[in-house]
């Protein structure tokens, strides 16, 4: 089966799991409640990462529902086409899953007081980890090279757009209340401290016994061994492979492929497409 995109607003979907109609219901219907929150990235970010995160937070570290339900079943992605009531019939609050550019995100956001957990990673991590999901999915075309993908990835045209507009589209929140910018790399460096600055964030106060528990059940190696969030569970009309979702985790893998013309190259646009938010990411571990 070969992938197809659309493209929606100049920007590329699969139409495996995204259609016009979504798009245009959640920009446009979607009613955001005061007590959402919004867990999003652009792919390949540490979003499921940031699910397991929330989920043990919203469980006072409590890890039952992470090792029963499934993490799409947890918090959702609101883009995919679900059936109508789905998101309707959810209890506040919310948690909701969201790769979208924030020029999509539903006009109801806007005049809400809703959160958004935004996670980043380097753009360069982004795209190894990228890579090696476009060969176990079929919501990503194979790429015949990693050079390939390179090209796609700098020119905008994988799927969710152009890494350099989503997080600068998403940066434009960085200086309200309701918005907490968080990189993969800080959360490699300091689990914990970063898991505290999440429920900080989302008002909620929990025991350190919990937030132990929260730092465990959201680490690699647990998170890697369990089926509930490791794909292995995921359709075999998404997934070619169930294995190595969950792959390496690690800071700096790109060092294993770029050249060093890919580099520059991803430099150059870097500092052209960046300068203005003068964001800094560790570039290894
Ligand atoms: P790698 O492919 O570099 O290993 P997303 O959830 O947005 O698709 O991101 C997937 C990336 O997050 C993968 O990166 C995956 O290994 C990494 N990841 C998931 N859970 C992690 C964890 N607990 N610790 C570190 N990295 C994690």
């Amino acid at each position: 089966m070969d992938t197809e995109y659309f493209q929606h607003k100049g920007i590329n979907f699969a139409s495996l799991l995204y259609s016009e109609d979504r798009l245009h219901y959640i920009e446009n219907e979607f009613k955001v409640r005061d007590d959402d929150v919004f867990n999003v990235t652009f792919p390949k970010s540490g979003s499921y990462w940031m699910i397991e995160i929330l989920s043990l937070i919203r469980s006072n570290g409590n890890p039952t529902c992470c090792q029963t339900v499934p993490s799409w079943d947890r918090m959702a992605w609101f883009e995919v086409d679900y059936p109508a009531q789905y998101f309707d019939d959810q209890p506040s609050p919310r948690f909701i899953s969201s790769h979208l550019p924030i020029q999509l995100f539903p006009k109801s956001f806007f005049s809400s007081k809703a959160k958004v957990i935004y996670t980043a990673r380097n753009p360069r991590d982004v795209l190894v980890s990228l890579y090696h999901y476009a060969l176990i999915t079929f919501v990503i075309k194979t790429p015949l090279s990693f050079n390939e993908l390179f090209e796609d990835f700098i020119e905008g045209k994988v799927p969710f757009g152009s890494w350099f507009d989503h997080i600068k589209g998403w940066m434009q929140m960085k200086d309200s209340d309701n918005f907490l910018f968080i990189t993969f790399e800080e959360l490699k460096k300091d689990h914990r401290g970063t898991v505290k600055k999440i429920c900080n964030f989302l008002g909620k106060e929990l025991s350190e016994e919990a937030i132990d528990m929260v730092v465990k059940h959201s680490s690699f190696n647990v998170m890697k061994d369990n089926k509930m969030c490791n794909h292995s569970l995921a359709p075999e009309s998404i997934m070619k492979k169930n294995s190595n979702f969950i792959r390496k985790g690690v800071v700096g893998d790109w060092k294993n492929y770029f050249t060093t013309a890919q580099q520059e190259s991803m430099d150059k646009i870097y500092s052209e497409r960046m300068s203005a938010l003068n964001m800094k990411f560790s570039w290894d571990e």
